[in-house]
């Protein structure tokens, strides 16, 4: 049974959740594997929008299991809010939803420095989320982090949070002039969250090894992009886990030969949010109407997105890099009203021109992309759910990047809902 993961090709924000939720349908598994509450994955179905940032989108299609693998940093806070959320919609979250143990927990803490840290950075600040994602990897990796496994040990958790605290205490007040944080303030406010969560928390690596074992499908479900990712992508201007296929085996306990599709996703254009290099980024009025007929607004902050045309360098960039031997196209409908639609081919970079994505982020700021035009459709592709049914100049847009990456769209998007979809 197919091992999939789901991979965000671009800079996040592609449309994920949807894909997630069309597939869920059929998968035993969907298991989200890196990230934290700095992701927000949008689902539209049945007159219901809900927007999830740490639940895996698979919970509403079909009854797959799901579970938060240990790459996953859990703000327990924002994890209760959400699990109430999904309890409103008559969702029984009673044996399917599971947590690893071995996941880190993001605190308060992290939260207040992820964004002291930001203020400190001023004209190089990263345009974080604040959620605290960085923080808490800063944790993890220096062997001081917090797991779920520490919330069965009442004493043990409260100790180490205000081990923890006392070092923090230390930099707020020193390094970036702010007022302490009070230990016993954060264990009593954290104390009725970590009650809610501990149920779910269990070993999820054996159970996904019984599953492998079972022949169940599994679906791995990414958040960001795999430009975000912490070593591939546009660093500093990243998130700090790896949202790239690599990170799915790391972040879940899935033996990489296990896995048997690399699915990516990436919209018919492109967007960025925060701050870091996007060569095809568009000030004008086209990237205003990418904004507006994409609703491109943050699903975790509401911050506007930047917005600019299809770069295929660096799509091509992440099919390499993640072995993506599936795509979904999403949003290809907010390009219908366009004129003329452009796609980046190559970067010019110092005289010359190249289809290699740069490696040191100075370079992606300095290239100028090259574009190849192409006349747009003019007419409606929402609703449509038969490839034959596309207008051909969308036809032809499509097939032009399949032959530039070398790999074919299995999913055509052509809006929110689960009925705009055109399955291959
Ligand atoms: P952090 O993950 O909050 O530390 O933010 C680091 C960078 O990743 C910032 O540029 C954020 O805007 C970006 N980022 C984090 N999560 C998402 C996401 O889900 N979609 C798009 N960008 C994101």
């Amino acid at each position: 049974m197919p091992v999939r993961i789901v991979i965000g090709a671009q800079w996040g924000d592609e449309g994920k959740g949807k894909i997630v939720d069309l597939l869920s349908a059929d998968a035993q598994y969907v298991v989200r594997y890196q990230g934290g509450a700095n992701a927000g994955h949008t689902l539209k179905f049945d007159n219901t929008t809900i927007v999830l940032h740490l639940i895996p989108s698979g919970l509403f299609n079909g009854n797959s299991k799901c579970i938060i693998g240990n790459g996953v940093v859990i703000d327990p806070i924002a994890l209760v809010e959400e699990l109430e959320e999904v309890q409103e919609h008559d969702v029984d979250l009673e044996g399917r939803l599971f947590i690893s143990s071995s996941a880190h927990l993001i605190l308060p803490y992290h939260k207040v420095l992820d964004k002291v840290k930001e203020k400190s950075r001023g004209s190089d600040a990263i345009g974080t989320t604040g959620r605290g994602i960085g923080p808490a990897y800063v944790s993890k990796v220096s062997r001081i982090g917090i797991r779920m496994d520490d919330l069965l040990d009442e004493n043990a958790l409260n100790s180490k949070i205000r081990k923890n605290l006392k070092d923090i205490n230390v930099a707020l007040e020193n390094v970036y002039g702010e007022d302490p944080l009070d230990a016993d303030k954060m264990i009593e406010e954290l104390k009725p969250a970590i009650e809610k969560v501990k149920p779910f928390v269990c070993n999820t690596s054996q159970k996904l090894h019984q599953a492998l074992i079972d022949g169940e499908s599994i679906l791995l479900e990414g958040a960001q992009g795999s430009l975000l990712d912490v070593d591939h992508g546009t660093y500093p201007y990243v998130t700090s886990s790896c949202p790239t296929a690599g990170g799915a085996c790391t972040g879940s306990g899935i033996p990489p030969l296990a896995v048997t599709h690399a699915m990516g996703i990436t919209k018919a254009y492109c967007t960025r949010v925060g701050n870091g290099p996007f060569p095809t980024e568009l000030d004008d009025e086209y990237g205003e109407t990418l904004r507006k007929n994409g609703q491109e607004f943050g699903a975790t902050t509401g911050r506007p997105r930047r917005c600019g045309w299809l770069d295929l360098v660096a799509l091509k960039y992440a099919v390499q890099l993640n072995g993506m031997n599936e795509l979904a196209l999403t949003k290809l409908d907010v390009l219908d009203d366009f004129d003329e639609i452009k796609v980046c081919t190559e970067y010019e970079l110092d005289g010359k021109t190249s289809r290699v994505f740069p490696l040191d982020t100075e370079n992606v700021e300095k290239a100028t992309p090259v574009y190849k035009a192409f006349e747009g459709w003019k007419s409606s592709t929402r609703d449509i759910s038969n490839f034959e049914d596309l207008p051909e100049k969308a036809k032809n847009y499509i097939s032009f990047i399949e032959d530039y990456t070398g790999v074919k769209f299995n999913i055509i998007s052509t809006g929110p809902k689960r009925s705009e979809t055109i399955v291959r």
